[in-house]
Parts: C-alpha cells; structure tokens; sequence
C-alpha cells in the first residue's frame, strides 16, 4: 500500500515548494500537486507544515567502552530518540580501543546495531592502531561498504594514533578513496597539562577546559590538514569547537587540502561556565574537545551560515550521573561525552533557523543533505527526490515546548539541554515510507532500521 503525504511545504537545501509526495516500495515515487493516487493510499495531511529530508547524524556513539566504562546507550533506545527528534540517519563510530582486534570490533559494532534499530545507520571504522595486520583488516572493511575511516590525535594509548599511523591511515585512504574523520587535538600537551593541574589540586571539572585549551585543537587541526596535503587524502575534523582551530581548518582549505568541517550541537549551545558548575552538574558537561568560552559561539554559528561549517552533528555520548562521578576526585576520569541526538534537529531549528538567522536551505544542508554528500549516501539519503529512500520528517514549526529529561526517550537520566525552549518538533517521521512517529511518539518497528553500505566517494 502506498503512503501520500499531501499539500506540505517541501524543504530541500536547494529547494522550497507547495506539493504531494508519493511513495511506494520505500521510497519516493512522485513529487506534485493535486497527485492521483491509488485506491487504499494512506493520506497524511501535512498542510501548514514543512517536510525535510530525514536527517542525518554524522557522529554518534552508542556501544562504547571508554573511561573505564561503557556510554549509557543501546542501539533501541538511541535509534527511537533519533526519530522522534527527526533523525532518520545514524552514522556510529565504531571504536574499538588500540588493543583490540580492528576487525573483531568491527563485527561486534555491527552485531550490536543489527535488528536493534528503529532507524537506519552506517558507522565510521576507526583506526586506533595501525600494525602488519591494518592494511588488510580496512581492504576488507571498506569492501563490506564502510567507507569512512576515525581516527583520534587524542585519548594517548587508548583510542590515540601517532603520527606514523595517521601517515599510513591517510595513504590507505586515499588509495581507496575514503574520507577520513578526525578528532584534533594534540595528546601530548593534553596528558602534561593535565598532570601539571593535578599537581597543583586542580581536581574539578573547571579545569578540563584548561587542560585542553584551544591552542592544543588548533595545533591538532594544522598537523592533521598537513598530512592530508601530503598524503592527498581527503578529511573531515569533528567536533570543532572554537575560533583557532576553525582559523587552522581555513587556511588548510584555503591551501586547497581537501578538508571539511564538523561542529557540534553542544558547542553552538553551551559553553565552559556548564562545566564550570559546583559537582556532577559540571561533570555532567564534559566533553573534549571541551566546551569553551562564550566568545566562540558567534564565531561557530558564522561559518555554519556561510557553508565554512560543513555540518552539525551530535557528538551524542551519553554517561549517567552515577558515571560522571568516577571523576569526582580528578576531572581526568570524568568520562567524557553529552548525550544530543533527539534534540538536534529541534534546537538548531529554533536556535538557528527560528532565532538566529541561518537561512532554512543550509540548515537542511548542515543537518543532512552535506553530510549525505560527503559519506557516501547521496541521493539514497539527504534529499526529497524521486528515487530517493522516503525518510521524510513532516515538521510543525507550530509547536512549543521544552527539552526535559522527565519525557525524552534517550534512556540517559540527565539531558544536556534541559530547560531550553523549542519552536517546532517532528509530527510525523518515515523510514522508507514507514511511519515511525507522530507527535513525539515512536509508533513503529524497533528493527526496521538497516545498514546503509557505502561506495568509496572520491
Ligand atoms: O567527549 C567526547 N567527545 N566523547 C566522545 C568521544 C569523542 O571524543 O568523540
Ligand atoms: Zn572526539
Ligand atoms: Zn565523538
């Protein structure tokens, strides 16, 4: 049986217009108005509401060993919180730690997601260490369709790679024509500033943001764009957080590296004085690289209108505050991650398209349509197209609301974002033509979500 979703607005980041769309087998067959459909159609009214492409999250942990502990997620759970707040696209980074087997964690990332998630997904492998064995583990890897690699200048011994290993990574990469993503900050000056604190009594949560200051990113940033341009590798830095580093990330660009730019929903909104609180309220929002100065945020959202910015992202990683407080005695130990992935697409619709000025196509751009582009999913995802799969977010920029943990979905018992206003939440969401949400309900199939396997892009 067919699904029309009738007489909406339809929002591409090229596009605005009044229309029909009709799907069939999963995905979209007609865009019109006034379309005939056939008898036993489903009608979904959507007048006096936008219809967006599914969104797509770039960057997101679920199962994840870290700090000692694992984040506080499960595929069920983080997938119905992705689609009530209209994501309909995950990509997780697969992170197995550097004394594990590369393709082992590959295969226990995958086992984990399959049949679990209500929506669909695609991982980023990461490449925590590179020995005799790498090479052939990644061949085999990217033939399996996951076609973007991680790696971390952070986390020294753990998730961390030297620079020997990024030099391999990047020449593997660009032979095979994968994108790689990076977290940029320096390990080195991390693990002495931090020690240097600890020595001086500088134990709590405030002075994670001075062990990792923006000078330590922008240094990451410039050495990862340079073995880029020496490598001809393509890349992509996540999480960016702040002035400096995205001034790195310019000028590379400007040399013509081959790099793009993520930042995150957390730093648009929040900065170093939510760390800065009395106890686990503090912990609660550490995350590296860490929340910063205020000063930074204008900066963020300028070049997220401009296109500089590339996409927005979650970063979700979620710790409860049981978690939290393993740092209690030394910020060091404070798992680090913010949990963000139901509440996006709401927060930066209001925060930016409602308040801020970002201009609706490059937030649909940001949101999903870039992130499509450059990991592979283009046209399957990230556009409304004939063709294309019809995961379709009907928005009511109609609804009031704020974000609370007492009625989120994410199973998490703070939310980074508690008390912030939304104007505008998801009213109906599809997976391939099937309805998963109405009004901030999941209502569909926990296992319908599938792996989305990539060609190499370049
Ligand atoms: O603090 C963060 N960002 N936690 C998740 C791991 C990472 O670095 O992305
Ligand atoms: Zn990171
Ligand atoms: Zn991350």
């Amino acid at each position: 049986m067919g699904l029309l979703i009738k007489g909406g607005e339809i929002v591409t980041a090229e596009t605005r217009l009044r229309g029909d769309i009709f799907i069939e087998n999963e995905t979209v067959s007609a865009i019109g108005q006034g379309l005939a459909v056939p008898k036993g159609t489903e009608v979904i009214d959507a007048a006096g509401k936008l219809i967006f492409p599914g969104f797509i999250d770039p960057h997101v942990h679920i199962h994840l060993p870290f700090m000692a502990t694992f984040a506080k997620d499960t595929h069920q759970a983080a997938s119905k919180a992705a689609l009530v707040g209209g994501t309909t696209t995950f990509i997780e980074m697969c992170c197995p730690s550097r004394k594990d087997d590369a393709l082992e964690g590959y295969h226990v990332w995958k086992q984990k997601a399959e049949g679990n998630s209500a929506c669909d997904y695609a991982f980023h492998m990461s490449v925590t260490r590179y020995d005799a064995t790498t090479e052939a583990q990644l061949r085999e890897i990217v033939k399996d369709g996951t076609t973007s690699f991680k790696i971390f200048l952070s986390y020294k011994n753990f998730f961390g790679v030297d620079d020997e290993e990024m030099f391999h990574t990047l020449k593997l990469a660009a032979e095979l024509g994968v994108i790689t993503t990076a977290h940029c900050e320096n390990a080195e000056l991390v693990g002495q500033l931090q020690q240097q604190l600890l020595s001086e009594g500088k134990t709590g949560a405030e002075w994670h943001e001075p062990s990792r200051p923006e000078s330590v990113e922008a240094e990451g940033t410039t050495r990862f764009a340079t073995f880029l341009e020496q490598t001809g590798a393509a890349g992509y830095v996540v999480h960016l957080s702040c002035a400096p580093a995205l001034c790195a990330a310019v000028d590379a660009k400007v040399r013509g590296v081959n790099l793009h730019i993520e930042s995150v929903l957390p730093h648009f909104l929040l900065d170093k004085t939510y760390a800065e609180r009395a106890g686990v309220e503090g912990m609660k929002n550490i995350m590296s690289p860490p929340l910063r100065d205020k000063r930074n945020q204008p900066v963020l959202w300028n070049a997220l209108k401009t296109g500089i910015i590339d996409t927005v992202g979650t970063d979700h990683c979620p710790f409860d505050k049981e978690q939290k407080l393993l740092g209690a005695k030394a910020f060091t130990q404070i798992p680090n991650g913010i949990p963000g992935i139901e509440d996006r697409v709401n927060l930066m619709y209001t925060y930016g398209v409602k308040r801020g000025g970002l201009d609706i196509h490059r937030f649909v751009d940001a949101l999903s349509t870039r992130a499509a582009k450059l990991f592979g999913l283009y046209p399957r995802k990230g556009t409304i197209a004939v063709g294309s799969d019809a995961d379709l977010v009907v928005y009511d920029t109609n609804y009031r609301g704020a974000i609370s943990a007492a009625t989120q979905q994410g199973i998490n018992d703070y939310n980074g974002f508690e008390g912030f206003a939304i104007e505008g939440r998801p009213s109906v969401v599809t997976v391939r033509g099937k309805v998963q949400v109405r009004d901030g309900v999941f209502v569909g199939e926990q296992g319908r979500g599938r792996m989305i396997r990539r060609e190499p892009q370049l």
